[in-house]
């Protein structure tokens, strides 16, 4: 079980007590999911400082696909693992949808991920209008062989599935989509990289909240979940954890 919380764009200085209250709250009760938390880019060295010697993992929430160059505001893999991160968010719905990024972009930001050592967490995610018209399984199915590189075949990696239109709506989709989805998922992932394909974890994102982590942590195929809103407070992304 791998369970990621991801703070988009909210987090300043106060944050670093919320990550410490949770790296004392899993050594005092530990775990056995991989936990890790993905605060804006800045904070990830002053996480990473805090929490350390905990077994939380501090990722980011993006990274360019080369590792240096002539590029204004940009941060690159090797960048964020010399801030003592270990694990990277690509292609979130939110870049794909406001920064213009296409699986042949977020494939190769996976590139560089796999290179400068960090473990990519790959989303994908159908938006509404595509599950209404009946298309959602053929959406994600072709995001998730579009954004993984042959390069995966044999890294540590995981996929997100993240409805759109779940995504900080409150709304999850019914326990049977979320299966199906998934199966459709490992089935792509199983004919593109055979054995190891089954045992990549399939993680679902979008509205996890204490209330409903244990059923959907729970459901066939689900091997974690990405978590936003419900993980910048330490006590309730702990209560997810603590479902799983
Ligand atoms: P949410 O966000 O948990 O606030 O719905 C999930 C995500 O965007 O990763």
């Amino acid at each position: 079980m791998l369970i990621v919380g991801n703070w988009k764009m909210y987090g300043l200085a106060g944050g670093v007590g919320e990550a410490r209250a949770l790296a004392s709250a899993l050594d005092t009760a530990p775990t056995a999911a991989r936990i890790g938390l993905c605060p804006p880019a800045l904070l990830i060295a002053r996480l990473v400082a805090a929490v350390a010697g905990s077994k939380l993992s501090i990722g980011g929430q993006d990274c360019h696909a080369l590792s240096e160059g002539a590029y204004t505001g940009d941060l690159s893999a090797e960048m964020l693992g010399d801030a003592g991160a270990t694990l990277v968010i690509l292609g979130h719905s939110e870049r794909r949808a406001g920064h213009g990024e296409t699986d042949q972009i977020v494939a190769g930001k996976v590139n560089g991920a796999l290179r400068a050592g960090l473990m990519p967490i790959v989303c994908v995610g159908e938006t509404l209008e595509q599950r209404q018209a009946g298309g959602a399984e053929a959406v994600v199915t072709a995001q998730v062989v579009g954004s993984l590189p042959d390069s995966v075949a044999e890294a540590d990696f995981a996929i997100a599935y993240e409805p759109v239109w779940a995504i900080g709506s409150g709304l999850t989709p019914t326990p049977a989509e979320i299966e199906a989805m998934h199966a459709a998922i490992r089935e792509t992932l199983a004919s593109r990289f055979s054995g190891a394909g089954r045992k990549i974890p399939i993680l679902y994102g979008g509205s996890v909240k204490p209330a409903n982590a244990a059923e959907l942590l729970h459901l066939n195929e689900v091997g974690g979940a990405l978590v936003g809103g419900a993980s910048l407070k330490a006590k309730d992304f702990e209560a997810i954890i603590r479902a799983a």
